[in-house]
């Protein structure tokens, strides 16, 4: 991606600060590379410190600016406080944050154990939660003006069978987004999610799509799954300033792929016990990698 995949002018994030959590790879990486090209400073945490320090790497190489690359679980709220508390020594206040990191894998839910149930919401929902919380409390504290958007995706509004966990937590940051768009509105810190159809990532196509290859545009309207500058132009609007009076709305970029089919994993249904085998097989071979 560069500057000129953008919709907006350069320097419009300049001075800035953001926090994407997964940030290190799919479509977190992605909405990291905009902002910095616009010219904010920008965080990105996950799990593995590896893959978050070779892409800050790559994104400062590529672009020049700076990409901190943090390292937190955000199952664990301890992990949480102690990075923004470094995050906060390090410049003050953020100017936002995005909630990214997610867990997700197809499985028929009578196959679901409650610690499954946990590695999917403990992420997802809480672990969001927890982020958007601590972040908040300072927020509140210091009288600053902030934007969060949550990664959503379109089940939100029809749920999404053989993906109950996701569904559910994501669902309930949908609810997040509408709730303290309200609570927050009047001291200048306000809420949006994106609710994105396909936009092929590797680590998604491994745990959606498992031994399928690539994922492919099913029954979009438009034929075609979604581009990253899409997502990328999306996310740098709601992130930056111009966008304020956007509040509280969870804004899906499917191509009408949800008016036209759901966008949900339905399809699953015709599913043999032998596909759940082979797809639970194929994800636990992903995941030891
Ligand atoms: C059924 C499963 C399972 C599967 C794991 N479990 N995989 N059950 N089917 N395929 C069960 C295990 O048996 C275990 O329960 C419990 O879940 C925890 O398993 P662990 O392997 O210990 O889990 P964990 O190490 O926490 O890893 C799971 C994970 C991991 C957190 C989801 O895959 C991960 O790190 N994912 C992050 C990246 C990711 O998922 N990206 C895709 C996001 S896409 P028992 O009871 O047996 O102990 C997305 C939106 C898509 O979210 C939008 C598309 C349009």
């Amino acid at each position: 991606m560069t500057l000129d995949d953008l919709m907006f002018k350069p320097g419009l994030l300049a001075g800035r600060r953001y926090l994407v959590t997964g940030g290190g790879s799919g479509l977190g990486r992605v909405m990291s590379e905009a902002l910095l090209l616009l010219g904010a400073d920008v965080y990105i945490c996950g799990r593995r410190a590896p893959v978050l320090e070779e892409t800050a790497a790559e994104l400062m190489h590529l672009h020049g600016g700076r990409v901190i690359a943090k390292t937190c679980d955000i199952r664990h709220d301890t992990q949480i406080t102690e990075m923004l508390d470094e995050i906060w020594a390090d410049g003050g206040a953020l100017d936002g944050l995005i909630n990214n990191a997610a867990g997700n894998f197809v499985s028929r839910t009578e196959d679901l154990s409650p610690r499954a149930f946990d590695a999917i919401s403990n992420i997802v929902f809480r672990g969001s939660f927890c982020m958007t919380l601590e972040c908040g409390k300072r927020w509140l504290a210091e009288g600053k003006s902030a934007s969060v958007l949550s990664i959503l995706t379109t089940w939100v509004w029809n749920g999404s069978p053989f993906t109950v966990p996701s569904a559910m937590s994501k669902a309930g940051l949908h609810a997040m987004t509408q709730s303290l768009a309200v609570e927050w509105a009047g001291r200048g810190i306000r809420f949006n999610a994106i609710a994105p159809g396909l936009f092929p990532t590797e680590g998604m196509s491994a745990r959606l799509n498992p031994g399928g290859g690539e994922h492919k545009a099913e029954r979009n309207p438009m034929d075609r799954n979604g581009r990253m500058p899409e997502l990328a132009n999306l996310a740098a609007y709601l992130m930056g300033p111009g966008s304020e009076y956007v509040n509280g709305q969870t804004i899906a970029i499917d191509g009408a792929q949800f008016q036209a089919t759901g966008g949900n994993f339905s399809r699953m249904s015709q599913w043999q016990d032998e596909d759940w085998k082979r797809a639970r097989e194929s994800i636990a071979g992903r995941d030891a990698q």
